[in-house]
């Protein structure tokens, strides 16, 4: 099993008179972790259920295995959904059946798997998330951390092919917060499924992901490789990822033109910390996405802002460096139209480090063309 691409275009929601937001497009690629932040009531959620079709948004398209699932009839959205795994925000157990019964719960409703087919699937995921000895517990006797690792095995049960997880981290303290952001990490591994995770919290939207975006006023405010958003000056996508007061977002989501006003001077100026590194998977396990994804940031470079192409290119292996030919510090410059360029082997030790306005460092051979001289061939 691997994780299928998810393709968003132009996609709108509203209820009634009241538009949640416009316009959202973004692409989430398979096997990678995707992060969606934004301030409380921007409509994370209601994307979450957009995209499992529970909810059915007004114009757009969602777009899984050349299907749109936007326009496409009942008997095919219900296949469609099997290839889904949710975890709520609450883990949404059933409070009167064991853990044991919990999990079970999508095997027995939508498969015609035997019990003692079942009884395997369930102590594999059971084992999994560590929750092995716990079969028998109800979900109000074990602690709010065992509760969201319950319902991850219960989302994981049916072997999904995307997994869509609301705020798992909510209510967790720091340690089992890194737990479960650790197991998030190695289940993409084992499983190679697509992950778009809805959370608040900065450290793990740092370290998490390969992918962000960011909900705000109605729209996507950006989508994009890790590096992209955490090097990202951009008002409000730094002060989310900061989480700073003084910014363009409120309490209120938005501040008025006083309210910025009376800060002053912009945020912009702000020296933005080193990159944290990503999460690896535990146990020499290593995730099929990320040469993938390192293959798919390469083609994407020239698009992308400076300081996230010097970020992805500090982030490369030795080895990444010598297949996409950065290893050699002398040589053409790049990327054109930008003042910026790769770093040699050398370079690694300063991940996060902004070259200065005017700055040009030159690398050989690489195979990656600026967009003018693609468009030529
Ligand atoms: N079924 C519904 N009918 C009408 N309005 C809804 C419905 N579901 C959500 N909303 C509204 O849509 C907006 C976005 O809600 P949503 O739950 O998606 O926010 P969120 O970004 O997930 O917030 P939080 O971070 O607090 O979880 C809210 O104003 C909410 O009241
Ligand atoms: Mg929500």
């Amino acid at each position: 099993m691997s994780g299928v691409e998810v393709v968003v275009k132009d996609l709108s929601k509203s209820f009634g008179q009241a538009n949640i937001w416009s316009d959202v497009t973004l692409t989430l690629p398979p096997g990678e972790i995707s992060v969606l932040l934004g301030p409380s009531g921007t409509g994370k959620s209601v994307f979450l259920k957009c995209l499992i079709g529970l909810l059915k948004p007004e114009r757009g398209s969602i777009v899984i295995h050349d299907t749109d699932l936007v326009r496409t009839g009942e008997s095919k959205l219900y296949e469609l959904r099997k290839l889904f795994g949710v975890l709520f925000q609450d883990g949404a157990l059933f409070g009167s059946m064991n853990l044991y019964d919990n999990i079970a719960f999508p095997l027995r409703e939508h498969t015609r798997k035997s019990e003692a087919q079942i009884r395997d699937i369930v102590a594999e995921k059971i084992d999994m998330v560590g929750l092995a000895g716990d079969e028998t517990k109800l979900p109000g006797e074990i602690s709010g951390g065992m509760r969201k690792r319950a319902g991850l095995a219960r989302a994981l049960v049916l072997d999904p092919e995307i997994v869509l997880f609301d705020e798992p981290d909510s209510g967790l303290d720091p340690v089992r917060t890194a737990y479960l952001n650790q197991l998030i990490v190695d289940l993409n591994a084992a499983t190679d499924s697509t992950f778009l995770i809805v959370t608040h919290d900065i450290n793990t939207a740092q370290t998490l992901p390969d992918n962000m975006g960011i909900m705000y006023h109605r729209h996507l405010a950006m989508f994009g490789p890790r590096e992209q958003l955490l090097t990202s000056q951009d008002p409000v996508v730094s002060q989310f990822l900061n989480g700073r007061r003084r910014g363009p977002i409120g309490m209120s989501e938005e501040k008025d033109a006083d309210e910025q006003a009376a800060e002053g001077t912009d945020d912009t100026q702000v020296e933005l910390p080193e990159l944290k590194p990503q999460i690896e998977p535990l146990n020499g396990m290593a995730r099929k996405a990320a040469d993938r994804r390192m293959e798919r940031v390469v083609g994407m470079l020239p698009t992308l802002p400076e300081r996230a192409q010097l970020a992805i290119v500090s982030s490369m292996s030795e080895e990444q460096r010598a297949r996409y030919g950065t290893e050699d510090g002398a040589g053409q410059r790049v990327v054109a139209g930008a003042n910026i360029a790769m770093p040699g082997p050398g370079a690694r030790r300063q991940a996060g480090h902004a070259l200065a306005d005017g700055d040009v460092a030159d690398v050989a051979r690489s195979r990656w063309q600026p967009p003018s001289s693609r468009e030529g061939r």
